[in-house]
């Protein structure tokens, strides 16, 4: 059944405190839970308290002491609802529940992972522990006292600050911790277990010493040291650029090998996936690196916003989820390269946001109705509500954002908040009113944004007119006019940045290098200008939207080599490299038409060969559009391999024509330079490597490539050639040797593996099924394990835009076979990679109906999850 925003009711109940006692044992843990609760005044004197469960069993129930008849309560594993409560005054509720999470394999709620206890809550997780008010606006204090044996687990953790702990006689021992700050259920945790620990401390700038502690499987603390090293510069950069200070006397991090997402903001008990916290140069890249510091900063950043202001219900995920990835890309900005950073999100939004928001499953910001809220930690809610935050700040100017988001943290502190409660505090910092702006959140879809020029050489005057439109989706949510930030500048044939007054006509006003679009349309005329100046236009990507400027090639190309601001000047040429691909692309098949303009291909070159850049914006600048990003650029008709080929084609082009660039880039980085993680360094290595991917493409030879696979220092150069290996000579003598050795030097190192299983799994030729096939049956492949399945059909699915899409359908079938038999097991996962399905009409018709066919025989499946039902439904919508 469905929820909807618009029915959102406060509970009957108040909730005014948690006391819960966990005894673990082998096998089944008993759970006491005791709430005090008081009617909430003015609540009908005869409400029932309903409950949430999943797949509870209740073993007692009582009320301030005494056991209640069967006749004043119902309970299923669903549900527990009490009738004949007090009608005035605090009562207290004690409720028992038996529960076993050895045999929880959905990793909702407390199950196992490698022998450990942990828990994941959010967002429903709680009632699988026990039955409560399972939701995120009722806030309380926790007190919560674990048992175990202590040879099993010597190590028992919970949110907020120890207490107490001791024996109990006969190898049991017990703990108790005390949370003081309410909070709502989903960011309740608890984990037990046989754990090393890295430690350290922190000064806040109050100067409270905060005790610092990542928890890791035995033998591997030492792989925590760079999650401290940023988890110490997230706290003090919250302190820095917010003002925000840590409110508890321990700080713990746990590093779990079974887990369904990134990782967790529990109350002083962060849990995560192991992969966002282990890490060494020779088992982790680069990117593993900068991966790991933004999740760690992530989590710890909702400390503030999420955790002492959190969600008054789902719907307002992106109050908490946009604003902190707005606020964790801020800190990966300060603390690396500021327009490498944003190149990255901005291809993230487009690769994961773009196609959610022109398909099926698109939804707003704020979703106005769920059936199931697992199904929307979306692209949507994180990544284009991160964009919504920025263009506030954008709009308001940094200054008045920081005041903004003061008056957010000393109004709303200890609150369960709404996106107007977050909103109206920008409008009175900044005197502004944000109602048309707060559109953003209400109406899907990406807005695209028209621009057009003209010189006009008598008057000497440039007239730039702007026009949004936003077509009409899925969600149905309404199409007015936006407010759309527009960061411009006029380039002169220096690179100098021309200030000439603008005019303005129609729906938007100009303030200094923005223009704010918010009516449909608008024209700017720049007067007094000597000469025709280049427009750059939406720099840094101040709108998250789909710009379609009729700029001619010229101009690109000179902004390419002039623009001041280095994100269009990358943005140039990549609207230059996906507007060659996709005109290619369409072209029909033995057409030999080059991809790519000779003068396109010479000013990436130059821009790759530039030593005055920085070495990893250079890297960018190699990096071409992807396939699926073609494909989304297509829209319709999509031929896969058609694709594929135009892209092999251009990197094999710009391979010969740059050779001698390529020799020396790929040159340069050699196995010597020991490893370093900080972002220059990591920039230095991404340039040598994308230069041998060329050099590879060029010249055809896997033997080059094989031995730089064999002489590499670290994770990230090995990798690298293994990739090259595996997918442009698969099935070569080099690569099947690569692969094999790779595989006995890492076997015992899962997230090594992963590694393995993943690269195997996105090697761009029909064959690769048949090694995925296989891959299936591998003693090291499991469905219980998610970053396992994520590793081998999750990138099967979303990466291998060849093999997944064979046009015998054989790719479909295959992963639809998994997701089936997943979807018993752990039905988050199943749900998640399932929405690769979602772009099944922009096909050509023969792999269209394919998909269809497939998409309708997993809706048929009996017995189908709701989480893996509502994305399959609402795909074939
Ligand atoms: N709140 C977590 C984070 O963003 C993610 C939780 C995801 N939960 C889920 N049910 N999918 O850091
Ligand atoms: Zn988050």
């Amino acid at each position: 059944q469905t929820v909807r925003l618009a029915d959102y009711r406060r509970t009957d109940f108040v909730l005014r405190g948690v006391d819960m006692t966990l005894k673990l044992f082998e096998g089944r843990t008993e759970v006491l839970t005791r709430l005090s609760l008081e009617r909430r005044p003015g609540a009908p004197a005869n409400a029932a308290l309903e409950l949430d469960g999943d797949e509870l069993i209740l073993e007692s129930i009582a009320v301030d002491g005494a056991i209640l008849e069967p006749g004043r309560y119902d309970a299923t594993p669903e549900s527990l609802s009490v009738t004949g409560l007090p009608e005035t005054g605090p009562f207290e509720l004690a409720i028992e529940t038996r529960i076993a999470p050895e045999d929880n394999t959905k990793l909702m709620g407390l199950y196992r992972s490698n022998g450990i206890w942990c828990t994941q809550c959010e967002a429903e997780g709680f009632r699988r522990i026990t039955y409560f008010l399972d939701r995120p606006d009722v806030l309380a204090p926790y007190r919560v006292r674990i048992e175990a044996d202590r040879a099993a687990a010597p190590v028992l953790l919970s949110n907020g600050n120890p207490v107490e702990s001791g024996d109990l006689g006969d190898g049991r021992h017990f703990a108790v911790w005390d949370d003081p700050f309410n909070k709502p259920s989903y960011l309740f945790a608890v984990v037990a277990g046989d754990l090393d620990a890295l430690r350290d401390t922190f000064l806040t700038m109050s100067g409270r010493t905060v005790e610092l502690g990542i928890y890791t499987e035995k033998g591997r603390a030492r792989q925590a040291a760079y999650a401290m090293d940023a988890l110490k510069r997230s706290m003090a950069w919250d302190e820095r650029r917010f003002g925000r200070e840590y409110d508890l006397d321990v700080f713990n991090v746990v590093a779990i090998a079974d887990f369904n997402m990134g990782a967790m903001e529990n109350k002083g008990l962060n849990v995560f996936n192991h992969k966002y916290v282990l890490l060494d140069p020779d088992i982790a890249t680069d990117a593993d690196y900068a991966g790991v510091e933004t999740v760690i900063a992530h989590e710890y950043f909702h400390n503030w916003t999420g955790n002492r202001i959190t969600c008054r219900d789902w719907f307002q995920l992106c109050l908490k989820e946009g604003l902190t990835v707005y606020r964790d890309q801020e800190f990966s900005a300060d603390e690396r390269e500021r327009t490498v950073q944003r190149i990255g999100s901005v291809r993230r939004l487009k690769a994961h946001q773009f196609p959610e928001d022109q398909g099926p499953l698109q939804h707003p910001v704020r979703p106005g109705e769920y059936r199931e809220i697992n199904n929307f930690y979306t692209a949507t809610v994180y990544d284009k509500g991160a964009e919504v935050v920025r263009m506030i700040a954008t709009l308001l100017g940094e200054a008045d954002f920081r005041k903004g988001m003061d008056l957010y943290f000393e109004r709303h502190d200890g609150e369960a908040a709404t996106i107007e409660d977050f909103v109206a505090c920008f409008e009175q910092a900044g005197a502004v009113d944000l109602s048309q702006f707060a559109l953003w959140y209400a109406q899907a879809g990406t807005p695209t944004l028209t621009v057009t020029e003209a010189w006009d050489p008598q008057e000497r005057r440039h007239t730039v007119r702007l026009r949004q439109s936003l077509a009409p989706g899925a969600a149905r949510t309404g199409t007015e006019p936006m407010v759309l930030p527009i960061r411009f500048g006029l380039v002169g044939g220096n690179g100098e940045e021309r200030r000439a007054e603008g005019r303005v006509a129609g729906g938007a006003r100009l303030d200094g290098d923005l223009i704010v679009l918010d009516g449909r349309e608008a024209t700017v005329t720049f007067a007094g200008l000597s000469d025709r100046p280049y427009l750059s236009v939406l720099r840094d990507f101040s709108a998250p939207v789909t710009l379609e400027h009729d700029q001619a090639e010229a101009d690109r190309l000179a902004l390419a080599r002039l623009d001041r601001n280095l994100f269009n000047r990358w943005r140039a040429l990549d609207d230059l490299l996906s507007g060659g691909l996709t005109r290619a692309a369409r072209r029909p098949l033995g057409d030999t038409a080059p991809s790519l303009d000779g003068a396109v291909v010479d000013a990436l070159l130059a821009s790759a060969g530039d030593e005055e850049l920085d070495p990893a914006f250079r890297g960018q600048v190699l990096t071409l559009p992807g396939e699926a990003e073609i494909a989304r650029q297509l829209g319709e008709g999509v031929d896969p391999d058609r694709v594929h080929a135009v892209v092999e084609d251009a990197r094999a082009v710009i391979g010969r024509k740059g050779l001698s660039t390529f020799a020396r880039l790929a040159a340069a980085e050699g196995s010597d330079v020991p490893f370093t993680p900080d972002a220059a360094s990591a920039g230095r290595r991404a340039l040598a490597n994308a230069a041998l991917a060329y050099l590879a493409a060029a010249r055809n030879d896997p033997a080059e490539v094989a031995a730089r696979y064999r002489s590499a220092g670290n994770m990230t150069d090995r990798i690298a050639a293994l990739a090259i290996l595996g997918h442009r000579f698969p099935q070569s003598d080099a690569s099947e040797e690569a692969l094999a050795d790779f595989y006995r030097r890492y076997e015992t190192d899962e997230l090594v593996l992963d590694k393995w299983f993943a690269l195997q799994a996105t090697a761009p030729f029909h064959d690769a099924l048949a090694a995925v096939e296989r891959l299936a049956g591998h003693p090291r492949f499991t469905m219980r394990n998610p970053n396992r399945v994520r590793a081998l059909v999750g990138s099967f699915a979303a990466s291998n835009q060849v093999a997944f899409h064979r046009p015998d359908g054989a790719g479909y079938r295959f992963v639809a076979e998994k997701l089936v038999a997943l979807d018993r097991i752990n039905p988050q996962i199943a749900a998640r990679i399932a929405t690769t399905f979602r772009a099944w009409r922009s096909f050509e018709a023969g792999r269209r109906a394919k998909l269809e066919e497939t998409l309708r025989q997993i809706a048929e499946t009996k017995g189908l999850s709701k989480d893996l039902g509502d994305i399959v439904d609402r795909s074939l919508k």
